[in-house]
This record gives C-alpha cells, structure tokens and sequence, in this order.
C-alpha cells in the first residue's frame, strides 16, 4: 500500500497570500500601478501579474512620478520610503506585519543605544530591508559568522546586542547563534521573529520527512524558505528533491518507494503543488505496477 501525504502547510503564507491579493485588486480596478521588486518569488505568479498591467520595477528611480507602487511582502528599508514618497508615489504597503515588527525592533533597538545583530541570508531582500532600518546593522548568516564577529574585537561581547532572525530562517540557524550569544556576551536581548506559519511548516516538513522514503519539496530556487525546507527534509528522510515544477519530476524517483511526502514553500501558488500532487499519484501508481 503506497501512501501520498501533503503537507497542510504547503504553499502561501499569510503574507504573500496578502500581498498577492492586493496586487491582484489594484490590477482589477485599473489604476496605473507598478510593482517593486518581485511580488514573490514565482515567475508565473509575476508574469500573470504582468499580464494584467501591473509592471515590475526594480528601484523607487523608475517608479513613475505620482503613480502607485505596492511594496511587497518582504518590505524595504527606510531609504526606499523616502526615495518613493520624494517622487510623490502613492504607496500601497504589502510588508508582512511580522517583517514590520522586526524593522520597529530593530530601529527601537538602535535609538536605545543597541547594536541590532540580524540572522539572516545577507542578500536576501527581506535581510536587505530589515538592515536598511538601522544606521550600523550587524548581518550575521549564523553561527560561523557570529563567532567570526565577536572574536573580531573582544569589546563586542560587551556591547548591548539585539538579535532578530529572518522570518522564514530555521530553528537551527537562529537557535545556535541565541546559544553562543547567551553563553558568551553580557548584554543581550533576544527577539525570536521566525514567524509562526515558518515554524509550522517546518516542523510539519520534518515530521512529514521523518516517515517517507522520499519527499518532494516544492518551489523557486531563488526562495529561502523552500531552501530551508528541502534542508530540513534532508535530515530526517534520504531521498529527497527540490523542483519548481510537476514536470521536473523523474518516473523513476518513486521506484521502491511505500510512502512519499510533498510540501511547498511560501511562495508556491496552490495550482502548481495542486499539479505535482497530481503528478506524484500518478507516478507512484506506476511505480507500483512496474513491481
Ligand atoms: Fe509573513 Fe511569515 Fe509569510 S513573515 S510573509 S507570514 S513567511
């Protein structure tokens, strides 16, 4: 007997769904508008925005004058509003109220005299964003990086420090890194700001993991948090594939397999893990004939 589980927690998050269907209503109503950055990270999902006139731009410079912008899920620095609100754009802000949180507590951080410390992917453009709400951020990828700092200048272990985390980071990450802080230097405050819909489908991803023999992971290389996923599925289950699409899936995976998992990252539209669930079944059933 062959058993298919799909992870509950596959595919939009809160935010995204929110910034979506906000582009999606602005697109409806006909008003020029244009977005910042990708929406999310999906192609399709950008192209069919883009097919309903809403035009991707990547800096506040070519936002045209007075026309609306939504800010995306991931938010932007403080730099970003004051270039846009200089060009007279009306701004329809998409930033996730978990991302929002950690910009205020971070530059909260900083007027108290703290040195703000974030854990995150460096170039990620949420990471980007939250470090843009402070004036010296310390950007720190984990636990590796976070030793390299501190043994940098031995005055650092002293400084009031403030950890934040990226919201979609794992437990791992951020929890090795709260570990050493603790342990090591005098003055820290630590802010967990992994959000709650990462936790749940990480640990759904994990326990999912923990009993196929194989799992599939779906969505965007360029997604942190479906990188995550496939990492943590990596742990618990030994084959296991990361794809962005059904049919990047080879027949020959699910060979000898009894039960197989799929979950999907934030930014994962439902059709798409609608389309691999679909595909999956069918190749499972196949499998199951050639035996
Ligand atoms: Fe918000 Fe968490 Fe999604 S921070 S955008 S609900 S991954």
């Amino acid at each position: 007997m062959r058993e298919l589980h799909l992870a509950k927690s596959a595919g939009f998050c809160y935010g995204v769904r929110r910034a979506v269907e906000l582009a999606e209503s602005v697109a409806a109503s006909g008003a020029p508008c244009v977005l910042l950055g990708h929406i999310i990270h999906n192609q399709n999902v950008v192209d069919r925005l883009a097919s309903l006139g809403l035009r991707t731009v990547e800096s506040p410079e070519e936002v045209p004058e007075g026309c609306q912008v939504v800010i995306r899920s991931h938010g932007e620095s403080r730099a970003v509003y004051e270039a846009l609100q200089a060009r007279g754009a009306n701004i329809l802000d998409a930033t996730c109220p978990n991302v929002k949180r950690i910009h205020q507590i971070v530059s909260q951080a900083e007027e108290h005299g703290r040195q703000p410390v974030i854990v995150g992917t460096p170039d990620h453009p949420e990471v980007v964003a939250i470090a843009g709400w402070c004036r010296r951020p310390v950007v720190l990828s984990g636990v590796e990086d976070l030793t390299k700092w501190l043994s940098g200048d031995p005055k650092r272990r002293e400084l009031p420090l403030t950890f934040v985390s990226q919201t979609t980071s794992t437990q791992k990450i951020w929890e090795d890194c709260v570990k050493k802080a603790k342990k090591e230097c005098t003055n820290v405050k630590i802010f967990d700001t992994i959000c709650n819909a990462t936790h749940e489908r990480q640990s759904e991803a994990a326990e999912i993991a923990g009993k196929a023999d194989v799992m599939v992971v779906v969505g965007d290389r360029k997604s942190a948090n479906t990188k995550h996923l496939t990492e943590i599925c990596l742990r618990r289950c030994p084959r296991v594939v990361q794809i962005e699409r059904a049919d990047e899936l080879s027949p020959d995976f699910f060979n000898g397999c009894t039960v197989a998992g799929l979950t999907a990252g934030a930014s994962t539209p439902a059709g798409i893990i609608k389309e691999v669930y679909a595909t999956m079944s069918e190749e499972i059933k196949a499998a199951e004939g050639k035996e």
